[in-house]
C-alpha cells in the first residue's frame, strides 16, 4: 500500500499552532506523508479557533471548499480538530464533508481516529462532554506532549514549550474557558525534561506557553514552583539561548520576581506581551479584568523600572458593548502613554457562552467598531514608526526565522535571498543573506526602518 498523504490546516493561537505541530509529528510516526495543499491529501484535517466568529467562518467557509474536492473524491477523509471541534461538537459532525471532530483533549486519539475512518464509512465524534470538570489534565495528555516534542519545522532552531493548559479568568468576552477547560499547570520536571531534549536537537529560542503563563503554579513536596522558577530552571539548560513566555495578564499574579528574573538572566528576552483590552475602567470591569488603566499602567512602569530596555506589546479591543466615544478615547491615551513596540487590534465579536454574549447586548455597530479599529491602528503605527527609528545605524542581533515569506522591494541585494529573523525583543528585521542562516543567529546592521520592520545589511557573523 503506497503511503497516504496528510494536509494540515491550522487557525488561532500558538496553543493551536503547538497541537498542529504534535498531530503532524504524530501522523508522520504512523506513516503518512504530510502535503501542501488539499488537492493532493487523502487526509485533510483542520486545527480550528474559536475566540471570533470569523476564525469560525473561515473554517466554514473552508470545509464549503472541501465539499467540491469530496464530490470527486468522496474517499477524502476530512477531521476537524481544536476548539471549535470542542464547542460545537455533533453541530460540526453534520456538517456534510466531516467525518472527524476532535477536541484538545482528543487529539492524543487522532492517529486511531483516522485510521478507523479510513477502515470503516463512519463518522466520530471526540470531545470532552463537561470540559470545565473534566479538563484537559491527563495522563494521555501529557505523555502525547512528551513523546511528539518537536522543534517548530517551519522556524527551525525555535520551539513552543506548553507550561500551562486551560484557563480560569473568565474574562466576560473569551470563550477560552469553555474550550479549553480549566488551569492546571504542567510540572517543572516534565517541561525542563522536554527544554533539554529541543536542546539536543538544536533549538535555541524556547517560547513558553500558557493563556495567563504568570499564574504558572506547580505544588510538589515544600516547594511551589512559579513561572520565575522556571526561567531560572530553563536558564540552566545548555544550548538554549533565548527564552521567551506569552501571554502574560496584568493583575496581581504578575509578581515582580517574573521582572527581576527577566532582567537577571540574559537568555529571558526583555519583552513582555501583556494585553490590556481597554484604557477605560468602566469596560475593564465589564469585561471581568481584575485592574484599572492606572494599575496597568503602574505595572508597565515597574516593569521599564526593572528592565529599563524593556520591549512591550498587547492586544486591545474595541467595540466591547457599551464602549463610548469617552471609553475608546481613554484607550487611546492608555495606547499613547504604554508606548507599545506593536499591538494586534481587535472588533469585538461576540462568542456563544460567554457571560458578555449572554448578559450585554452587541450595541456599537460594525462601522463604529471599525473606525475605532482603523484610528487605534494608526496610532499604534506612529508610535511603533518612533521607537523603531532607534535602531537606526546600529548593529542587532537576529535569529534567522527563514526566506521572507512577502519579499520586501527596497530591500538591499547582494545576491542572496530576502531572510526575516527577530531581535530578542521581538523586532522583525528583513535582509538578504544565505538561506543556510535559517535557525542561526547573525549580525544585521539596520539601514532603514518602518513601524513594524527593521531593514538591514548583513554582517560579519
Ligand atoms: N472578540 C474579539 N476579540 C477577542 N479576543 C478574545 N476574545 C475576543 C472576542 N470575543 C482577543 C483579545 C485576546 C486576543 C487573543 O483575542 O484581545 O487578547
Ligand atoms: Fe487559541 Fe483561544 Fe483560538 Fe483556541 S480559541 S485556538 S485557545 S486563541
Amino acid at each position: 500500500m503506497s503511503t497516504l498523504t496528510v494536509h494540515i490546516k491550522s487557525f488561532g493561537c500558538q496553543m493551536n499552532k503547538l497541537d498542529t505541530a504534535l498531530v503532524s509529528a504524530a501522523l508522520g510516526k504512523a506513516g503518512f506523508t504530510p502535503v501542501d495543499s488539499t488537492q493532493e491529501a487523502d487526509v485533510v484535517l483542520i486545527n480550528t479557533c474559536s475566540v471570533r466568529e470569523h476564525a469560525e467562518q473561515r473554517v466554514l467557509s473552508h470545509l464549503g471548499h472541501l465539499k467540491h474536492i469530496k464530490e470527486n473524491r468522496p474517499d477524502l477523509v476530512v477531521g476537524v480538530i481544536g476548539c471549535m471541534a470542542q464547542r460545537l461538537g455533533q453541530e460540526l459532525l453534520e456538517h456534510e464533508v466531516v467525518d472527524i471532530v476532535c477536541g484538545p483533549a482528543q487529539i492524543p486519539q487522532i492517529v486511531g481516529l483516522v485510521q478507523e475512518r479510513l477502515q470503516k464509512n463512519e463518522k466520530t465524534l471526540a470531545v470532552t462532554e463537561n470540559i470545565r470538570k473534566e479538563g484537559l489534565d491527563n495522563k494521555e495528555l501529557e505523555e502525547f506532549e512528551s513523546v511528539y516534542d518537536i522543534a517548530n519545522k517551519e522556524m527551525p532552531g525555535q520551539a513552543y514549550v506548553r507550561v500551562m493548559r486551560g484557563c480560569n479568568n473568565f474574562c466576560s468576552y473569551c470563550v477560552v474557558p469553555y474550550v479549553r477547560g480549566p488551569e492546571v499547570s504542567r510540572t517543572p520536571a516534565a517541561i525542563i525534561k522536554q527544554i533539554k531534549k529541543l536542546a539536543d536537537e538544536g533549538v535555541k529560542l524556547v517560547t513558553l506557553l500558557g493563556q495567563m503563563v504568570n499564574a504558572y503554579k506547580y505544588i510538589t513536596g515544600q516547594k511551589i514552583y512559579s513561572l520565575a522558577d522556571l526561567l531560572y530552571m530553563a536558564s540552566e539548560v545548555e544550548g538554549i539561548e533565548l527564552i521567551r513566555f506569552v501571554t502574560s495578564y496584568p493583575a496581581q499574579k504578575f509578581y515582580d520576581e517574573i521582572l527581576k528574573a527577566m532582567a537577571d538572566l540574559p537568555k529571558v528576552c526583555n519583552y513582555l506581551h501583556m494585553p490590556a483590552q481597554s484604557g477605560s475602567d468602566k469596560i475593564l470591569q465589564a469585561m471581568n479584568r481584575h485592574y484599572t488603566a492606572a494599575e496597568y499602567l503602574q505595572l508597565l512602569a515597574r516593569a521599564k523600572d526593572i528592565v529599563p530596555d524593556i520591549a512591550l506589546s498587547s492586544d486591545f479591543m474595541v467595540g466591547f458593548p457599551g464602549e463610548t466615544e469617552e471609553d475608546f478615547e481613554a484607550t487611546v491615551d492608555l495606547v499613547k502613554k504604554a508606548q507599545y513596540k506593536n499591538c494586534f487590534i481587535f472588533k469585538y465579536s461576540p462568542r456563544p457562552d460567554t457571560v458578555a454574549d449572554k448578559k450585554l447586548q452587541d450595541d456599537i455597530p460594525q462601522e463604529v467598531k471599525k473606525k475605532r479599529n482603523i484610528k487605534l491602528l494608526a496610532i499604534q503605527e506612529k508610535i511603533s514608526a518612533e521607537l523603531s527609528k532607534q535602531f537606526l545605524g546600529k548593529t542587532v542581533t537576529v535569529l534567522v526565522e527563514g526566506p521572507s515569506k512577502k519579499p520586501h522591494l527596497d530591500s538591499a541585494k547582494n545576491g542572496y535571498p530576502q531572510l526575516v529573523g527577530r531581535t530578542a525583543t521581538n523586532w522583525i528585521v528583513v535582509f538578504n543573506g544565505p538561506e543556510n542562516l535559517a535557525g542561526q543567529f547573525a549580525k544585521v546592521k539596520i539601514t532603514k526602518s518602518s513601524p513594524l520592520t527593521l531593514f538591514g545589511k548583513l554582517g560579519p557573523v
